[in-house]
């Protein structure tokens, strides 16, 4: 006779006080084709959305776990904060340090860490702060640009473009110091919908987040909510053209509910 109200409110306290501490580690192949040496081992994490409901404390566990999935690079791709309050900036930095000062750590930046999306819901109206932070943290901000890497002897190309709510993804620029002909080109976008705007630039696999992979799954239906135009890359691997764009779920999350889409922290093996 209970049965269904029980359900409901244990799969309510699941969702509340379970899934969204509950890291994921994920692994996944990616071939550009491009003929790597090795692997690439390439961490790629983002949306911590650091705010009451997201501690840095879970942000260090996090970034603990990452360092010890042993990997070459580790990409950020934005949503550092949810807010422009609630995060203790200088333990941020400090967390951040974790990760930049063992592993070549780049990042861009997302929607909540400023702009004109961000000052319409009152927060950071421009992205400088939190680039501060970040960049305080030992990580480089790619926005709109780009750098030559060698990692363990083989060239790489990582781009970073601007994000696309904000209206600050500009490809040419970001593109403009690549050479596609001598090594595999990356780029970090924090929107998959800002895909299209770069669709004319040589690149292999773009890294994006946003959508936190949906982050309610209800059973036989899918997300409610997804908050992008071409929900085909919502979560994962998926391919555009011929080539690979990879969504991750997140680690933090806004509202303070995950079901069945566990935060997630994804080693990329790049060949
Ligand atoms: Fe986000």
């Amino acid at each position: 006779m209970f049965g269904l109200p029980t359900a409901s409110l244990s799969a309510y306290g699941y969702a509340k006080l379970i899934e969204p501490g509950w890291l994921e580690e994920t692994q996944k192949t990616v071939s550009t084709g491009r003929g790597l040496r090795r692997p690439l081992r390439l961490a790629h994490i983002s949306d911590f959305h650091a705010s009451g409901l997201i501690p840095v404390s879970f942000l260090e566990q996090a970034f603990r776990r990452v360092l010890a999935m042993k990997p070459d690079l580790i990409c950020l791709t934005g949503d550092f904060v949810t807010a422009d309050n609630d995060f203790d900036p200088a333990r941020y930095e400090s967390a951040l340090q974790l990760l930049s000062a063992k592993v070549p750590t780049f990042a861009v930046l997302g929607n909540h860490d400023g702009g004109i999306w961000a000052a319409r819901e009152g927060w950071f109206a421009n992205h400088k702060y939190i680039r501060n932070l970040v960049t305080r943290g030992g990580v480089q901000v790619l926005h709109n640009d780009s750098v030559k890497l060698e990692i363990d002897g083989m060239p790489l190309n990582l781009v970073g473009v601007g994000d696309w709510w904000s209206e600050e993804l500009q490809a040419r620029p970001a593109f403009e110091k690549v050479d596609y002909q001598s090594a595999p080109v990356i780029v970090m976008n924090h929107n998959p919908d800002g895909k299209d705007d770069c669709g004319l630039q040589p690149w292999d696999l773009m890294l994006c987040g946003h959508t936190h992979g949906g982050q309610v799954i209800i059973p036989f239906y899918g997300p409610p909510i997804v908050p992008i135009i071409d929900t085909r890359y919502a979560v994962g691997l998926n391919r555009y053209q011929s080539r690979w764009i990879h969504t991750t779920r997140g680690v933090g999350n806004i509202r303070g509910i995950r079901f069945n889409c566990r935060p997630e922290l994804s080693m990329l093996l790049v060949s």
